[in-house]
């Protein structure tokens, strides 16, 4: 497994596998790797020649409250947890190489609509910041194909909007959400949950799903299904900040003529915040 750290060496690789005619596939990720993102590089694996998985820690996505330094990087482990499972490129930029202008100066991508909505109305500039760094990788790595997790349903939405409209050359995936044994979606943020909290929080699933069974047997009174949601998990200890219902490509409020549906959740336990969603086909 090589480690790249510089931008024209990662490029040249990339021609080189081009001349060679490997099929590229790519998993973009902040490091702190878990199950969820060893999933991502399996299904990459299964579909193309080569496989590059990105570690960059991205600036330009983190609000001012939200505490960039603290997030976890774990490089050592990242990087053994890669080799075993045979990646051929970790690609480790630095943030003075991508953002080499500074931030300020930065050209930004936004996809208008789906990044001011849900999330991003509780998160000004998040999906901004994603769209933009994606963006960028894609320009450096150049894949044909490209691995996104369903647990950030939203962001897996602006991307794939984002590859339209720039008439991006590369296909995009999106790989189902990896649980732990009670239904807790597998993230980094997982690593902040005290043990009270990591028991109580498989109940954002458990609440979000049930939710989804009331839809699928024909409930079509969301407003009443979200305020009983949410009475859930403030009795369960969270402090929930969104559910939706939305229609699954849109994610506009769903319609009588929306068959594929999907719950979207976010919700505090102390000062971490899970999201999680189901997706409905009626
Ligand atoms: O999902 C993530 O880990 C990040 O948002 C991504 C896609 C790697 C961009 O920084």
């Amino acid at each position: 497994m090589k480690i790249i750290e510089d931008i024209m060496a990662m490029r040249e690789q990339r021609r080189k596998w081009q001349l060679n005619g490997d099929v590229i596939a790519f998993v973009p990720t902040m490091g702190n790797l878990h199950k969820g993102h060893l999933k991502l590089v399996e299904h990459a694996q299964r579909h193309a020649d080569v496989v590059v998985v990105s570690i960059f820690v991205n600036p330009l996505q983190f609000g001012p409250d939200e505490d960039l330094d603290a997030y976890p990087r774990t490089l050592k482990n990242d990087f053994d947890q890669l080799e075993a499972m045979g990646v051929d490129v970790v690609f480790t930029p630095l943030a003075s190489d991508i953002y080499s202008r500074g931030l300020e100066q930065q050209t930004f991508v936004e996809v208008p609509g789906l990044s001011y909505m849900i999330c991003g109305a509780s998160r000004p500039g998040h999906f901004r910041g994603v769209a933009t760094i994606v963006c960028k990788l894609f320009n450096m790595v150049q894949p044909n194909k490209a691995y996104f997790g369903e647990k950030d349903f939203q962001q897996l939405q602006v991307i794939k909007a984002m590859v339209t409209d720039l008439s991006m050359n590369l296909e995009i995936h999106g790989v189902p959400t990896e649980r732990e044994s009670d239904g807790l979606a597998m993230s980094s943020r997982n690593g902040y949950l005290t043990t009270e909290q990591r028991q109580i929080a498989p109940q954002l699933f458990a609440c979000i799903s049930e939710m989804a069974d009331h839809i699928i047997q024909g409930r079509r009174d969301f407003s009443l299904l979200i305020s009983q949601v949410k009475a859930e998990l403030v009795d369960a200890g969270f402090k929930p900040d969104y559910i939706e219902v939305r229609a699954a490509n849109s994610l506009l409020q769903p319609g009588h003529e929306d068959y594929d549906l999907v719950i979207l959740a976010a919700a505090f336990l102390g000062k971490t915040r899970l999201i999680d969603n189901v997706q409905i086909r009626l």
